[in-house]
């Protein structure tokens, strides 16, 4: 290590919980450093099914440190709750600390989250309405609330009072019941957990830590790189696990970007290899594409090398895990984007223009597929013929040697991937 980030490189969703519950056992700290439980991971474990939203997948292995860093945004009932829910399947949650300079999601953010989606009307971001967006914005605006206000009932008080008044006539804030609610139900429970962690994590490297760093969403998600508007409110691109870690650039040692063998989107936004077809229906099948935190139907669309590219370069990836290969078993030809066509010209590079984005039109290259059941492989020569060329095809075109493939849901459904010489 010392420290590894691990980013989606599409919309999210790419199943990085797998591999970072992978690499997990490697580390001694698993990190969350942005987003809020707008994410979702599904991990099974043993046969049993656990979904986590904002608590880092590394807590399911009693000797990592599970930490939520500053650059999170933290709704504490939903944390309250996830604790709960993983303590009752028997998981130890007694080490996860949770940054003091983290944000508070509070419920006005959600009930603005939902005003503005319903004053965009048709264009509408399609935001989980958790209330991200809001709450980041109270941060940028410096009227956001802290985790470590809730040691400070006075202060806490003043500054919620502040935003209320902020507020009026747009939304109700009730600020004497949400202060009590703080006080009794969260701050007793968060008090213990709250941590400078900057210095925690910067101790711990200094002591031989393994640092696990955990991007949430997406590279295309990403507030600055991604599909502005519509995108999350954070930035899941590595460079921000340094801001929102609190660990310098140079504390980095390796970016693993995780990249769906096909890909998915969900909300609004442009999305060029977006398939309305049956094989788009068969991936979102095949693939159970439904949000695991908002339990929406996912768009699906063909692997878009042309993106991936980007986000190689976006994140210094030093190398991809590819999810899901499996769900492609049954299809008898696959379609991979190099390019994209735009007024006539082939482009292999992401247009900076929103609306040239738009208008690109896919460039595929189509090849033959493997059509049998892959779950079993765990080496490149268990792989069908046709299977180790659409993997070496991404590697080619993307420019990133690929080191891992999930080959079915389960912890041990890896392959190891050799580039072939
Ligand atoms: P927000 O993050 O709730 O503000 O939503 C903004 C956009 O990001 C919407 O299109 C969401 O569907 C998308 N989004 C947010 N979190 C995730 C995620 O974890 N996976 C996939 N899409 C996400």
């Amino acid at each position: 290590m010392p420290a590894i980030v691990v980013v989606g490189t599409q919309w999210g969703d790419e199943g990085k919980g797998k591999f970072t519950d992978l690499l997990a056992i490697d580390a001694t700290h698993v990190v969350r450093y942005q987003g809020g439980h707008n994410a979702g991971h599904t991990l099974v474990v043993d046969g049993v099914t656990f979904k986590l939203q904002l608590v880092p997948s590394g807590i399911l292995y009693p000797h990592v440190v599970p930490v939520i860093a500053n650059g999170v945004v933290v709704d504490p009932w939903v944390l309250l709750r996830e604790l709960d829910m993983l303590e009752a399947k028997g998981i130890d949650v007694s080490k996860l600390v949770v940054s003091g300079n983290a944000h508070l999601i509070l419920p006005y953010h959600q009930e603005i989250d939902t005003l503005n989606e319903a004053a965009l009307g048709d264009s509408k971001i399609g935001t989980t309405l958790r209330g991200i967006g809001p709450a980041y914005a109270d941060k940028a605006d410096r009227v956001g609330i802290r985790v470590q206000d809730l040691l400070r009932p006075a202060y806490l008080k003043e500054r919620i009072s502040a935003v209320a008044r902020g507020l009026a006539g747009r939304v109700d804030v009730d600020v004497d019941g949400l202060v009590d609610r703080l006080l009794t139900e969260v701050a007793p429970l968060l008090a213990p957990r709250i941590t400078d962690t900057v210095a925690l994590l910067h101790d711990a490297l200094a002591g031989g830590a393994r640092i696990l760093l955990e991007g949430a969403q997406a590279t295309f998600l990403d507030i600055d790189h991604g599909t502005y508007p519509f995108v999350t409110s954070s930035n899941p691109t590595a460079g921000f696990a340094s801001v929102g870690s609190g660990l310098g650039p140079r504390d980095i040692s390796e970016v693993i970007g995780v990249a769906k063998a096909y890909s998915t989107r969900v909300g609004s936004g442009p999305y060029p290899t977006e398939l309305f077809d049956d094989i788009g229906d068969l991936l979102v099948e095949r693939g159970r594409e439904f949000g695991t935190n908002t339990g929406r139907r996912r768009r699906t669309g063909w692997f878009d090398a042309v993106m991936v590219r980007q986000a190689a370069r976006l994140n210094s990836l030093s190398e991809i895990a590819i999810t899901k290969l499996d769900i492609l078993d049954t299809l008898p030809t696959i379609k991979l984007c190099v390019a994209y066509e735009l007024d006539g010209q082939h482009i292999r590079h992401l247009p900076g223009d929103s609306d040239d984005f738009a208008r690109a039109t896919p460039v595929y290259i189509e090849m033959p597929g493997w059509q049998c059941d892959i779950s079993a492989a765990r080496t490149p020569a268990d792989l069908p013929e046709a299977a180790r060329n659409y993997l070496a095809c991404i590697e080619r075109e993307v420019g990133v040697p690929i080191r891992l493939v999930g080959t079915g849901p389960g912890r041990d459904e890896i392959l190891i991937w050799e580039t072939p010489s």
